[in-house]
């Protein structure tokens, strides 16, 4: 049995050994934007999981574009050097490709951490003025944004250039530009959040506009050979907003620039949005933004069964598969999903000895546990 997921591919000159990849996920356990052990711990247990490449937690290029007051940011010295410091740790232990999405909250910024309720911080609670294409607020009753100005968008644009920065001294092997989920280039890009009257507002092109000057200027600050991708909507599931159409135009545009891929995943622009979660849900709109662009192209969402995984990348769906829950659930999805597949992941020397070749029962086990993931 040969695996399509197993196969060997690369992205913009990187090299990767399989299909698999690891989705940013914030941790909320930064201090001042920088990383702790927890950080360590985490990163390093997926390192060590056989996926070919891991995103570190959308991650604020200001402490205002912070999600939360724990969010990991690159504004500081010392957010780099901590940085620096769990890369080479992962490094030391994992051959595995490491990004980071770096990213500016906009609207969505200013809040508690979900295991407080995710609700956006009071006078008193540490609260900041938060910034977005309009002064709309992400639902009733939040706290309105402040409409950003000529210079609000050249410094935010400037902050984006200096974490690159600081991620290429930092060590990463590629950068990923975040502008979905409702965020601030997201909210460019949303007819939802973004009614600007001037050349930023309006048409596609003019909502494009911000999100690709963010693009262009970080591309030209980070190392030339090694890639920047991003991870876009393929839809906003509220009507009136962003539309598989226009992630089509969007992908082209990036690809245009120098993009090297994108993952489609989609929403957070509205708290009030119908999204129709199950298994793959976002698939559809990976697969037409990679047919109809060209671009490499990620899937993401509610992809957690081997067969599933490998379905999408040997039916051309997307050329790779980005996962979160599942790895959350299971560090060694990729090596038990081999399992399942007939292939081959990586095991850490140290681990070796529980890999199928040198310990059977691994083979039941493998398969039993990637069946629980996808229950
Ligand atoms: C704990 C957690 C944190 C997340 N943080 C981020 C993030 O930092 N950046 C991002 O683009 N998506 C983030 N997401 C969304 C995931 O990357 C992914 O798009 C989404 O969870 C759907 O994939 P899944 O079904 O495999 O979980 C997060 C998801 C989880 C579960």
């Amino acid at each position: 049995m040969s695996s399509s997921l197993f196969t060997p591919f690369s992205i913009g000159g990187m090299t990767l050994a399989n299909r698999v990849t690891i989705a940013p996920m914030c941790q909320y356990s930064a201090v001042e934007g920088t990383m702790t052990d927890w950080h360590l711990m985490h990163l390093g247990s997926l390192a060590i999981s056989g996926a070919s490449m891991m995103l570190i937690e959308a991650t604020g290029v200001t402490p205002e574009g912070r999600i939360t007051r724990h969010c990991t940011g690159l504004y500081s010295e010392e957010n780099e050097r901590a940085m620096k410091r769990t890369i080479d740790y992962c490094r030391s232990i994992s051959p595995i490709r490491i990004g980071v999405q770096i990213g500016h909250a906009g609207r969505k910024a200013s809040t508690h951490r979900p295991w407080e309720g995710r609700a956006y911080l009071k006078n008193g609670e540490g609260a900041w003025q938060t910034l977005a294409p309009s002064a709309i607020p992400l639902a009733a009753g939040w706290p309105a944004p402040r409409e950003m100005t000529r210079p609000d968008m050249d410094a935010v644009k400037q902050a984006f250039v200096a974490a690159a920065q600081r991620a290429a001294r930092a060590g990463v092997d590629f950068l990923e530009i975040h502008s979905t989920h409702g965020y601030l280039l997201c909210e460019f890009l949303s007819p939802l959040s973004n009614h600007r009257t001037d050349e930023y507002g309006g048409s596609l092109e003019n909502r494009m506009r911000f999100p690709l000057e963010v693009f262009r200027a970080v591309r030209a600050a980070f190392p030339a050979e090694k890639c920047v991708g991003a991870k876009i909507s393929g839809t906003d599931f509220a009507d009136g907003g962003w539309m598989p159409d226009d992630a089509v135009e969007y992908a082209r545009a990036l690809r245009n620039l120098g993009c090297a891929y994108v993952t489609v995943s989609g929403g957070g622009v509205v708290l009030d949005a119908k999204v129709p979660v199950g298994p793959g849900y976002q698939v559809p709109y990976a697969e037409r933004v990679r047919k109809e662009t060209g671009i490499t192209t990620g899937a993401v969402g509610l992809i957690s069964d081997p067969q599933q995984a490998e379905e999408i990348v040997a039916s051309g769906k997307a050329d790779f598969v980005s996962l979160a829950r599942a790895m959350l659930f299971n560090p060694r999805w990729p090596q038990h999903a081999a399992i399942v597949l007939g292939a081959e992941a990586r095991y850490a020397p140290q681990y070796e000895r529980a890999a199928p070749k040198s310990w059977p029962p691994a083979k039941a086990l493998g398969r039993i546990s990637t069946q629980e993931v996808s229950a």
